[in-house]
């Protein structure tokens, strides 16, 4: 989303008048406010319309709307800030509201204040991903759509989320990698899916809690680095990362999510403006995904291919080429300010207008917002009393404490003992934070537990924060830091990063700890009568090679940003009362690797001849501080394969294009890509193709805990990837002593695949090789020539 400082959304958005009333009215009235957005009851003259009428189908409802407007009213509800059409009774709406780990006031649609002070606030997304568990992600997705529902009730928030943002995390200094589920494409594919479920809910016949978007369509993960800014950014991407790695989040989002809308970026793809692209957008999100909802535009992303990116030679063009690329709603101004020109001109037919606005009412009327009183309506009684209660923000602690990764634990120096560490120096500029830990993209939470709040739960506290601020730009107070060390019985250093450092707009320039940071944590580590813990907060990942290779330092922790309650989920985790069980979702890669890759360089894949390495773990095979995957657990877990196919057969049936004469070239060995790089998988009829791998999972250990198994696969050599991928992962909690079974299930078609240089998937035939922790087992892939032939 915007903050693009030339245009001025915010400008052009004058709070309604309607929205000034609800305020006064919340803060004064007693009742709750929100009136009905359309088709109010008491309206003699349109209640009886029949887009009023619930018991027509949502199509026919839209098409006698759509029938009913002029021109101009159309144009008006082609952006966010759509207009209100009065002589029908219909209000005018915001569309933008965000809600990426909680119900946020960064888009115009919510507004905290009267009955309404906060909402949960929960981990920033990249900390939620690192617990690799679905269900939370989805119970989140449903305690953030009660509150959104609540608040819509209350007259302060919308029902159109421009959440969540799945872009990948491609390059370590990106600053919005905070914002997304980390850097491979199936946890970000499953993530997006099931927090997409968890906000517009699983009710028949259609119907939406709130509509979810999942952004930013596509190839979009750098926003300003070195003078080069995402307004202006051309990625050149290969067809072959599009397909299996930069879109496969979105077309997750789309097919397995039902996501009710998508956005589209703000840079280009290979020359053309995301949201000016009828391939990405009409042909593949509508087209093959079969999106079921609207395409909505970066904020003034469409100003910014005119203005900025000079795409068009008139911003009429502009307007028409945007819709008739399928986008349907304009985050911004201009489609209000052109389309009537550049429709009386003929660039675009009104049909095409016609054709967006059902897009975006169909939604509307999934909502209900047709459908008069909201109180009469499914989620009708949510209200104030629903929004942080008790239940809610125990699940934002627990997210947290699922989320939090335990990176090294030399000789077992945590868990802190209340017995022996019974005063604990709490240092660092991060040590005693609240806004920090719920990152951006945040709202008002209900309320914060500091680190130093947390940890001064379990032990006297020393606190010291060493630095002013994460920047860290002198060492004036690192005296009194080493002082607090050397009285206490342990110290925990609280460092890292914020929105200073990184942020929408804010790329970093390297993965060093700020400032003087570094010499803190070394002095402060020095000075240590007890073991020194270091808490890192941060979205990113940071070089502290330093830190790992420092015997002084006993234990690595990254919190991430944590969330609303991350002080008090440090603190169980330090002192055992939660046993760590979160997992990276992106690689910690040393400083020297970003100045060998510029951001602007979108290759997944290494190529060596240039020196360039590569990028995550599935393709960059050089030297990490961490990797994907890594997090320690206070008991130790063994894991043994209980069942695994040793062969599978792909029927020939799930091949596109299959005939006679395909079978005979195979049969004659006579095309060479079929025989050696696979057989191109047609996904409709390939859903049965579902492998079960079962693993017993055992824990050794002495204290209960929770295992993440995370199976990776490497296809057989000579196919055009030799590098593992992530193809399934479980989240099993393991008393101590005992053992569970752990089924996970493997999709031969979506993860056996690999993408070809054209960007077709295909399934490679011959030995596919499972790695699951130290476990290795090979699945044997062959296609039924034979079943064929009788
Ligand atoms: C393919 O060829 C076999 C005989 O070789 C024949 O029985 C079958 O009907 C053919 N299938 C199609 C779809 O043409
Ligand atoms: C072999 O298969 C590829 C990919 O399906 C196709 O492009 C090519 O034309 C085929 N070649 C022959 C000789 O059939
Ligand atoms: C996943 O999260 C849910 C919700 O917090 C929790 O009930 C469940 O125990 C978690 N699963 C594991 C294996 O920890």
């Amino acid at each position: 989303m915007a903050y693009n400082n030339n245009n001025k959304h915010h400008s052009y958005t004058p709070f309604s008048l309607l929205s000034i009333v609800i305020i006064l009215c919340v803060s004064f009235c007693v009742i709750e406010a929100r009136s009905p957005f359309a088709c109010d009851p008491k309206n003699g003259l349109t209640r009886s319309l029949k887009f009023c009428r619930p018991s027509v189908p949502i199509h026919v409802r839209v098409w006698d709307l759509i029938g009913r407007l002029t021109l101009q009213e159309k144009i008006r509800l082609l952006v966010n800030n759509a207009a209100a059409v009065p002589r029908l009774g219909i209000q005018g709406y915001e569309w933008w509201s965000e809600a990426l780990h909680g119900v946020s006031n960064v888009g115009p649609g919510v507004k905290f204040g009267g009955a309404f002070r906060g909402a949960t606030s929960f981990p920033q997304v990249i900390t939620t991903a690192a617990s690799f568990n679905e269900s939370l992600w989805e119970a989140i997705g449903r305690v953030v759509s009660d509150e959104a529902r609540a608040m819509y009730n209350g007259g302060q928030a919308g029902l159109t989320y421009w959440s969540p943002n799945v872009n990948i995390f491609r390059d370590p200094r990106w600053g919005r990698g905070q914002e997304t589920p980390g850097e491979d494409p199936v946890l970000a594919g499953k993530y997006a899916a099931r927090y997409v479920r968890g906000l517009q809910g699983t009710a028949a016949g259609n119907r939406l809690k709130v509509a979810a978007c999942c952004k930013h369509y596509t190839a979009y993960d750098l926003d300003n680095w070195k003078g080069v800014d995402r307004f202006h950014f051309n990625a050149r991407v290969s067809q072959q990362d599009l397909a299996d790695t930069y879109n496969v989040p979105f077309k997750a989002c789309v097919v397995q999510g039902k996501v009710a809308s998508v956005m589209c970026s703000y840079n280009q793809v290979n020359g053309k403006p995301t949201c000016a692209d009828p391939d990405l957008l009409k042909n593949t999100i509508r087209g093959k995904w079969g999106l079921n909802g609207y395409i909505v535009s970066d904020c003034d992303s469409v100003g910014v291919l005119f203005d900025n990116q000079h795409y068009t030679s008139t911003p009429e063009e502009a307007a028409a080429d945007t819709i008739k690329a399928g986008l349907d709603l304009n985050c911004g101004p201009f489609l209000a300010i052109h389309t009537e020109q550049a429709v009386r001109r003929g660039l675009v037919r009104e049909a095409d207008v016609n054709n967006a606005l059902a897009n975006t009412i169909t939604v509307q009327m999934r909502l209900g917002m047709f459908d008069g009183e909201p109180s009469a309506q499914p989620y009708g009684n949510l209200g104030p009393r629903d929004v942080c209660t008790p239940t809610h923000q125990q699940l934002a602690l627990e997210a947290a404490r699922q989320g939090i990764v335990l990176l090294q634990n030399r000789k077992s120096s945590l868990p802190l003992s209340t017995r022996r560490h019974r005063t604990i120096a709490v240092i660092g500029p991060n040590s005693d934070v609240t806004v920090t830990m719920i990152g951006n993209y945040a709202g008002v939470a209900c309320g914060y537990t500091s680190p130093l709040q947390g940890i001064g739960r379990y032990a006297k506290t020393i606190h010291q924060a060493g630095c002013s601020g994460v920047a860290c730009n002198g060492n004036q107070q690192f005296g009194a830091a080493e002082a607090a060390a050397r009285q206490a019985d342990a110290t925990v250093l609280v460092m890292g990063l914020d929105q200073s450092i990184e942020a929408e707009f804010k790329d970093r320039v390297g993965l060093l700890l700020p400032g003087h940071q570094q010499e803190l944590v070394t002095r402060v580590a020095r000075a240590s009568r007890g073991p020194t813990v270091l808490v890192l907060m941060s979205g990113g990942p940071i070089d502290v090679s330093f830190a790992k290779n420092d015997p002084r330092i006993s234990a690595i922790l990254w919190a991430g940003y944590p969330g609303q309650a991350g002080g008090t989920a440090i603190a169980d985790i330090l002192f055992g009362t939660t046993n760590p069980g979160g997992k990276l979702p992106m690689t910690w890669y040393p400083q020297n690797y970003v100045e060998k890759v510029p951001m602007t360089n979108m290759n997944m894949r290494a190529n060596p001849s240039i020196g360039y390495p590569g990028r995550t773990y599935r393709f960059y095979e050089g030297p990490v501080v961490f990797s994907f995957g890594q997090g320690l657990s206070y008991t130790k877990f063994t894991q043994s394969l209980a069942q695994a196919p040793k062969d599978v057969l792909i029927p020939l049936s799930s091949i596109r294009g299959f005939t006679n004469s395909t079978l005979s070239s195979i049969r004659g060995f006579t095309n060479s890509t079929m025989l050696t790089n696979g057989v191109r998988v047609k996904h409709k009829k390939c859903t049965t193709l579902s492998l079960g791998v079962d693993i017993d999972v055992q824990n050794t250990g002495t204290m209960d805990g929770t295992h993440t198994l995370l199976v990776f696969s490497t296809p057989p050599s000579g196919a055009w990837s030799k590098n593992k991928q992530l193809v399934g992962f479980e989240k099993v909690h393991v008393a101590a002593g005992s053992k569970q079974r752990v089924r996970i299930g493997i999709h031969a078609c979506k993860h056996l695949s690999v993408v070809d240089n054209f960007g077709i998937r295909r399934i490679p035939m011959g030995k596919h090789k499972l790695q699951i922790g130290d476990l290795k087992h090979s699945i044997s892939v062959q296609s039924n020539l034979q079943e064929i032939k009788t």
